[in-house]
């Protein structure tokens, strides 16, 4: 039986309209088109993000989306009104922020992230999980890649949402990022139906290598032969959308093909560094961490090369090795 459309699509939909109307119209516009222009977005790639503001005040979009409690209340489904659950009452998620929707692979609004203007906390704010929104499987900006590319050929993960639209803003059309969460197996798996390379980027600084390491834990349970993935890492203080406004495009196009690693490399260097692997201890130690990760990888070409490139770097017999592993959160 066909599924019946949720509607929660279309009041998305509609409150995106609204959010991007109140960028064009609302008398404290200029302020929030003085934020873009001074991070260097131009009107056509915020029109192609489809980038809005939400007025400050507590009840701008339900009093213009909701004409009685059932429709508030389907906001509230939808993740756009918070209705507290002491007095029952209910205001507007996002206040006097930038809005950023978030659309699944078929472009429809599933969520938004919200940014603060100034420094005020917390930086984003997000949709929450709904019927429509599952964090752990959508990528932003994934349709807005596939928009801009006729054909995909590898793909670049990201952090933010800000550097995916800066990366788009200076030519390089084929970023998405994870929604504030760790790269899950699923969104791997979305991402190699749609191509065969996958490069990640995130910040320089100790939660973007810890989540370069998370996510090549995630990948090696998919890494079939065939599929490549890569880790670029940036000096310490960049993130994508800092770096490519600092370097230009063509510099940044030249770091990705020079110090993208590929999985493997990282694999190996950073066992080496956690093992000591300079000593025989920390050959052994190295054997042990690395074995078991090995062993998750499906495509058997790529583990064979592994558990032979291991064997030369320990010189240990694999078979005699007994698993080991680091602690969840590495030392950076
Ligand atoms: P960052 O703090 O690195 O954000 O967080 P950013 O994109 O570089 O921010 P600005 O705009 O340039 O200052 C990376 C991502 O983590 C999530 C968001 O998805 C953000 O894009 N995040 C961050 C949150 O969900 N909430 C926060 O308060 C901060
Ligand atoms: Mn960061
Ligand atoms: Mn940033
Ligand atoms: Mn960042
Ligand atoms: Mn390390």
């Amino acid at each position: 039986t066909p599924r019946k459309d949720n509607p929660l699509y279309a009041l998305l939909e509609q409150a995106a309209a609204y959010y991007r109307q109140q960028l064009r119209q609302h008398p404290q516009r200029q302020r929030a088109v003085g934020y873009l222009k001074g991070r260097g977005l131009s009107g056509q790639i915020a029109k192609l993000y489809d980038l809005g503001l939400a007025p400050p005040g507590w009840n701008n979009l339900m009093s213009h989306l909701a004409r009685d409690t059932s429709e508030e209340k389907a906001l509230v489904e939808a993740g756009l009104v918070v209705e507290n659950a002491d007095s029952g009452g209910r205001y507007d998620r996002f206040r006097d922020r930038i809005m950023f929707p978030i659309r699944d692979s078929r472009g429809r609004v599933i969520g938004f992230g919200g940014r603060v203007l100034g420094d005020e906390k917390p930086k984003y704010l997000n949709s929450p999980e709904t019927t429509v929104f599952h964090k752990g499987q959508e990528l932003y900006g994934l349709f807005e890649a596939k928009q801009q590319n006729r054909q995909l050929e590898d793909i670049l993960v990201v952090e933010g949402y800000m550097d995916v639209i800066a990366l788009a803003q200076h030519g390089v059309t084929n970023a998405v990022a994870t929604l504030g969460t760790a790269t899950s197996e699923d969104h791997l798996k979305r991402l190699f139906r749609l191509v065969h390379s996958v490069v990640f980027c995130f910040d320089g600084d100790r939660a973007g290598r810890q989540a370069a390491w998370r996510a090549l834990n995630a990948a090696l349970p998919i890494l079939e032969d065939g599929r490549h993935v890569r880790f670029l890492f940036l000096p310490d203080g960049q993130d994508p959308d800092s770096m490519i406004r600092e370097e230009g495009t063509d510099a940044f196009r030249r770091r990705m093909s020079r110090d993208a690693q590929p999985l493997t490399d990282y694999l190996f260097r950073h066992l080496a560094e956690e093992a000591g692997a300079d000593s025989l201890e920390g050959k052994a130690h190295m054997a042990a961490l690395a074995l078991p990760l090995i062993e998750q990888v499906p495509g058997s070409l790529l583990r064979r090369l592994l558990r032979q490139s291991l064997q030369q770097q320990t010189g240990v017999d694999l078979d005699e090795v007994v698993p080991a592993s680091l602690p969840e959160q590495p030392p950076s």
